[in-house]
């Protein structure tokens, strides 16, 4: 039998608590609007919240842990996340600091990099930056391939990602690999075909680059069409580099997330504020590619649903904290500290089409951080510092 625990004495409980009536198909409602509660406590049943509310008409449990009046949150939801590779691109980054532009291509030294590592040097990458994610609070995220690029690598590179999260996607098309540069349909046929049979059974979502020296729009509908033949869910980068059909092929193929939305039409927008598709922001990259950061208070304002992830990668990205990300949103992109933390924690479950994670309210998966903080706000108030204090995941302290 499960033991209770009681949390008490939380200065801010952040719960993005279900919206009353709100029903869903997964064991609790999934998050809703972003809400906090002061002077809190929370109940704790085996993997589970059962209960939320003041900390004065707090019920008995077996144990009780005094959070001191910090503030807890869910846990983060990182919704975007390229974990699988070798090789170290820091020379790439100091020459972009230097003055050089950021360019697709630098995936392909990933690549190469990746192919020629084992699979345990592979599998230690993995696990040293999946405890990064978590010791900074992340608790659910998601992880794709994409640099393998062969039917042998790609295939190791979903099930490498299935033995850390559930969330695994096939980005089988990330970019065209160098020996097929003269031949794009033939590695298309590869992606749509072998590639994709030898990943389907480990991966839930299915992901394409759509973008000028990536994949085309006829491209990557061609990959997204035969995921979801093989019951993935597609997802896209769209719209990263430049202005681009990602986000509309996006909406029409009624993928979970479009992904970057750095260079968005109002059409875009438009065709995003009457989808479920979410767009989420990954500001990470922006910071290491001095590119504008997207512009997330015209998407607010249209009423589309906003996630925010690390994208962590080598390339563009390399940061596993989802900390950094609510800092950069609430100073560069003008969300505000409620909006960020709600992108960064329900935005990401909504992105992942989970019920189960992103808020914390009875029935939600008792994955929450306690901060070393009186508030949420500290996240982007103090940016740098690790006020991650406690992380509890499936109602367990790591
Ligand atoms: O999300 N945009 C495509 N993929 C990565 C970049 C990967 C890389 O440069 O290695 C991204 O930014
Ligand atoms: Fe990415």
């Amino acid at each position: 039998m499960s033991r209770s625990l009681l949390i008490t004495r939380i200065g801010e409980l952040v719960t993005n608590a279900p919206l009353e009536g709100d029903t869903g198909p997964g064991p609790g409602p999934g998050p809703g609007r972003f809400a906090a509660l002061r002077g809190a406590a929370l109940v704790i049943d085996g993997d589970r919240v059962v209960w939320t509310g003041l900390a004065s008409q707090a019920p008995p449990a077996d144990e009780v842990a005094d959070a001191g009046g910090r503030a807890v949150l869910p846990g983060f939801v990182d919704s975007h996340a390229h974990l699988v590779f070798a090789g170290d691109r820091s020379a790439e980054f100091a020459a972009r600091m230097a003055g050089r532009r950021y360019e697709a291509g630098g995936i392909r030294s990933t690549v190469a990099a990746t192919r020629a590592a084992t699979d345990a040097r592979l599998r230690a990458g993995l696990s040293r930056l999946a405890g990064e994610l978590l010791r900074q609070g992340t608790t659910t995220f998601e992880c794709k391939s994409g640099y393998g690029l062969t039917v042998a690598d790609e295939a190791r590179s979903v099930a490498l990602a299935a033995e850390v999260t559930d969330e695994v996607t096939y980005l089988g098309a990330h970019v065209i690999p160098v020996e097929y540069a003269r031949d794009r349909a033939a590695y298309l046929d590869l992606v749509c075909g072998p590639m994709l049979d030898a990943c389907a059974p480990h991966s839930r979502w299915v992901d394409v680059f759509c973008e000028r020296g990536a994949f085309a729009a006829d491209e990557a509908r061609a990959v997204l069409t035969a995921g979801l033949s093989r019951g993935l869910v597609p997802r896209v980068h769209a719209s990263q580099l430049g202005y681009g059909p990602g986000v509309r092929l996006a909406v029409e193929l009624g993928a979970a997330s479009a992904d970057h939305c750095t260079f968005l039409t109002d059409a875009d927008v438009d065709a995003l504020a009457s989808s479920s598709t979410v767009a989420t922001l990954l500001p990470g990259a922006e910071f290491s590619t001095r590119q504008p950061y997207p512009d997330a208070r015209r998407l607010l304002d249209a009423g589309v649903t906003v996630g925010l992830a690390t994208d962590c990668n080598p390339g563009t990205s390399y940061t596993t904290s989802m900390p950094f990300c609510v800092a950069l949103a609430v100073r560069d992109m003008r969300m505000t500290t409620e909006e960020a933390v709600w992108s960064a924690t329900a935005g990401g479950a909504r992105a992942l089409r989970r019920t189960d994670v992103g808020y914390l309210a009875p029935g939600a998966k008792a994955d929450l951080i306690i901060l070393d903080a009186p508030s949420h706000a500290h996240l982007a108030y103090r940016p740098g510092v690790p006020l991650v204090y406690a992380v509890y995941q499936s109602g367990r302290r790591l």
